[in-house]
């Protein structure tokens, strides 16, 4: 760590102490951060993002050891996952012990908890030594930002320190699994970095995908994850007869090229086209800067071609397909 990440790393942890909001970096999108134990600061959460108050928070903690001062009840199967998993983009439901306040949890039974795999966030969890509440921050039902710019333009004022680690490594958020009601129960709440091919061979048999929830969970609804302009997500061998029918539009749209790097942006009759490298993890690892950046430039129509997944980055095909279905439907897009 620089000079200037360990004293960026000490305001954080500053500003956390006094109750602050500060946004952290994680490998998945970046947080909105609160100290845990700080009901107060926890309740400004919401306030910052215009989240309903019954939606429950990820604890971020520094290390798998702390596992026990917020669940009980710990299934085998979430040691295993935490143990071969963490840090990383995984996120662990497990029943919550009794003294944890409800406004983390929506005044559910349980709690969610995860350890990043970013340096900073692990030095901030470290140095602050309590757990971390955070979703990602970026305003309630809005693209999760993967650059601390992102932050800034989404949450300004709102936030009081923004930690800058970079652009996030993965670039969608974190594979939620339920454990709560034991290992038989297992089920994946919302697709991530983990894929499911990792999860079964931990567990020795899938886990299965749940839909809908009775408990809410903001990042399954359906309209969630959504840029401004409307999305159409199609397989790439429909892209010209998809184009051919948007006349009229200013159209962006997002295609796999063979070239790994940066976005490669061109003109494309009054909209744009963003050629991304190839497979899923260039894709998921600029999509959601691509999206806020084409609806900055006044795309009214984002055409996403849905890459073909290679081996190397198969677990996330599942969490690709489910953003792009989710930012595609139309509705309610949240506040
Ligand atoms: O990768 C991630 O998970 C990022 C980074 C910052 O860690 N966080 C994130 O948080 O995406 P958020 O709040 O935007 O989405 C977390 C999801 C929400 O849909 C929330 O409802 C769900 O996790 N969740 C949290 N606690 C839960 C619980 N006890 N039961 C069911 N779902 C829960
Ligand atoms: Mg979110």
């Amino acid at each position: 760590m620089t000079a200037s990440d360990a004293e960026a790393v000490a305001e954080a942890v500053r500003v956390l102490r006094a109750g602050g909001l500060v946004a952290i970096p994680t490998e998945t999108v970046y947080g909105l951060g609160a100290d845990a134990n700080n009901a107060a600061a926890v309740a400004r959460i919401f306030r910052a993002k215009g989240r309903p108050a019954d939606h429950p928070l990820i604890v971020h903690l520094a290390d798998a050891s702390e596992m026990d001062a917020w669940a009980q009840t710990i299934s085998p199967l979430a040691r295993e996952l935490a143990a071969q998993l963490w840090p990383g983009p995984l996120t662990l439901v497990l029943r919550k012990q009794p003294h944890i306040d409800d406004g983390l949890t929506g005044g559910q039974p349980t709690i969610g908890l995860r350890v990043p795999a970013h340096p900073l966030a692990l030095a901030v969890l470290r140095d602050l030594g309590g757990g971390i509440a955070a979703p990602s921050a970026n305003r309630f039902g809005r693209v999760s930002p993967t650059s601390a710019q992102h932050v800034r333009d989404d949450l300004g004022d709102a936030v009081d320190y923004v930690l800058d680690g970079g652009a996030c490594a993965i670039g969608l958020e974190s594979t939620i699994v339920d454990l709560s009601r034991g290992d038989d129960d297992a089920v994946v709440l919302r697709p991530g970095g983990v894929g499911p091919e990792t999860l079964a061979r931990i567990a020795g048999l899938p886990i299965p995908l749940r839909e809908s929830s009775e408990v809410r969970v903001p990042g399954q609804h359906a309209s969630h994850y959504a840029p401004r302009a409307r999305l159409v997500a199609i397989d790439p061998d429909e892209l010209a007869a998809t184009l051919a029918g948007l006349q009229g539009e200013t159209v962006g749209s997002i295609v796999a090229g063979d070239d790994a790097g940066a976005p490669r942006w061109t003109r494309e009759g009054r909209g744009w086209r963003v050629v991304l490298g190839p497979g899923g993890g260039e894709l998921a690892h600029h999509l959601y800067a691509v999206l806020r950046e084409l609806d900055a430039r006044g795309c009214t129509v984002i055409v996403a071609t849905i890459p073909t997944p290679t081996p190397s980055d198969a677990d996330l095909g599942p969490a690709i397909a489910d953003r792009l279905r989710r930012a595609a439907t139309p509705g309610d897009r949240g506040a």
